[in-house]
């Protein structure tokens, strides 16, 4: 009997345009978390996918359990004992957790009926094991995202999976959510399950897994047992050269200049932000730290008039605007580019030139209202290869890109409409360390051309690295402000759950 469980070997599989894998080698040992490292377009989702049944490889071999195995499609998979929580969850909402755990394997009753029943009866006892305390008639879209995914793993444990796959589990997660996660896949180690973890996030790598592989443009560069790892040493294998400093030298200089400023706004829902009042200054980058909750996204939102005001003013240059919907701040010259990119108005079918272009058209139509396709290329190439968008070429539709880059070419599209005002909220959420340094180093270009930045971010370090000043909000109030020189993880902390009793949430630590 061999040590491993799974065994992939000279996996190789070809995209018209890219070769995304190349003879990779992948070995699990059961009972045991394996990290899947690389940077963004490696080829790591499309390994899994491989193996999955999703996409069949060119060539190679897999064998499972000590059977060579090939399936065609995701079902045979799960079958046979493998199942996969998905990069990008897709439950089908409408449905209850029982029918989610349970389909397209109904436990059948008299006459053929669904036993219904039995069926909600196994569920209960299911999510117990992954310490889910839910009715099993709960529909889907009533969950959180943590809640979908332990629904995801209660479904793995009922097909008796002997490996599960969680490519980027906790991109969506907060704080306590992650560690209730971390317990789940302990649970599952003591089963003698084995565990391949995808994830961008040092600190979490080098605390649960066991094994680290690390892959570079579609091939393997190496696995080793994770105790002899460090970020640095991880960094090395992904990105082939060392990097000496996570983020850029500041060359920005902070102008006098107020050119925005939002006094006492509050919303309508007393659930959200409340006399909300703060300056930012031309050439200045304003961090927006807090925990999940703390109402920052909505804030920004409604600067950017997607929800309405109650009461308060904005000022742009010292004068009052008007803010009702996004066509009023795109004419007042603010982006937005938002967390979530499912949400966030992904053309899937369109080009990335296509994608990266849609929020600036009006900057480019030429003499005679025609559209100056030249030009757009040329602003969407320089965007393209300053944020090394891993792609065949700029026709390629951006719904094949690997998660990452998807996110690269949004950030691309709104750096085509070049706002005075620009806000990010998460920018880096799913990018690869060498792609955030990029990130960063246009944030920084920005602000020194004399742009002004607000970023949200749920990154401690990232929050510290970048910001020139720092505001928390806590509960829907600006907690405080903090300014570079002075501001520590602690510091930030403390604003985050200054109106609070405990202390929980979803910022990240250092
Ligand atoms: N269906 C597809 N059609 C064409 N190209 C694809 C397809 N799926 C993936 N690719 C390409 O294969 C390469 C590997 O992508 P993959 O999604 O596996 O990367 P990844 O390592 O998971 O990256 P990330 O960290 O960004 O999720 C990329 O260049 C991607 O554009
Ligand atoms: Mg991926």
């Amino acid at each position: 009997m061999s040590d491993y469980i799974l065994e992939m070997k000279n996996i190789t599989k070809t995209f018209p345009g890219v070769k995304a894998l190349d003879n990779v080698t992948f070995r699990l040992r059961p009972g045991t978390v394996h990290a899947l490292m690389g940077e963004n377009g490696a080829g790591k989702s499309t390994l899994m996918k491989c193996l999955f049944g999703i996409y069949h490889r060119d060539a190679g071999s897999i064998v499972f359990n000590g059977q060579e195995v090939d399936f065609k499609d995701s079902k045979e998979s799960i079958d046979a004992g493998i199942s996969m929580i998905h990069q990008e969850l897709q439950p089908i909402r409408m449905m209850t957790i029982a029918e989610n755990v349970f389909l397209g394997n109904y436990p059948l009753g008299k006459f053929n009926l669904v036993n219904h029943g039995k069926m909600n009866e196994e569920t209960k006892s299911l999510l117990e094991e992954v310490g889910l305390y839910l009715d099993p008639t709960t529909l889907l879209n009533d969950l959180t995202v943590s809640q979908m995914q332990s629904v995801e793993i209660a479904k793995a444990i009922s097909h008796h999976a002997k490996v599960v796959i969680m490519d980027e589990p906790t991109s969506s997660l907060t704080t306590s959510e992650v560690e209730k996660l971390f317990e789940i896949i302990d649970k599952l180690k003591a089963k003698n399950i084995g565990i391949i973890y995808i994830s961008h996030k040092m600190d979490e790598i080098l605390r649960i897994s066991d094994d680290i592989t690390v892959m570079r443009d579609g091939q393997y560069v190496g696995t080793w047992p994770a105790k002899e790892m460090t970020t640095a040493k991880i960094i090395q294998a992904m990105v082939g050269r060392e990097l000496t400093s996570l983020f850029p030298e500041k060359t920005n200089q902070i102008s006098e200049e107020v050119v925005l400023e939002l006094q006492d706004v509050t919303s309508p829902n007393p659930l959200s932000f409340k006399h909300a009042s703060f300056t930012l200054r031309k050439g200045e980058v304003l961090g927006i730290g807090g925990l999940v909750g703390a109402q920052r996204t909505e804030l920004m939102e409604a600067l950017y008039g997607m929800r309405v005001l109650e009461q308060g003013k904005i000022l742009i240059k010292g004068q009052e605007v008007s803010i009702k919907r996004p066509a009023d701040a795109i004419k007042n010259r603010i982006a937005l580019v938002t967390e979530d990119r499912r949400y966030n108005g992904i053309f899937g079918v369109l080009s990335i030139t296509d994608n990266a272009s849609v929020a600036a058209l009006k900057e480019y139509v030429g003499r005679m209202g025609l559209l100056d396709e030249r030009k757009i290329n040329q602003v969407v190439e320089g965007n393209v290869d300053r944020l090394r968008v891993k792609t065949p070429n700029n026709k390629t539709k951006i719904e094949s890109l690997s998660g990452g880059n998807q996110q690269k070419v949004i950030l691309a599209r709104w750096l085509a409409n070049n706002p005075d005002i620009l806000i990010l909220d998460e920018p880096t959420r799913g990018i690869d360390v060498g792609a955030k340094y990029e990130i960063y180093q246009i944030i920084n270009d920005l602000a020194a051309e004399g742009k002004s930045i607000i970023m949200i971010t749920s990154e401690m370090s990232e929050l510290l690295g970048v910001s020139d000043r720092i505001m928390v909000m806590c509960e829907g109030r600006v907690a405080g402000f903090l300014n570079r020189d002075v501001a520590t993880q602690e510091s930030v902390m403390t604003l985050a759950t200054k109106f609070m009793g405990a202390h929980e949430g979803g910022m990240e630590s250092v």
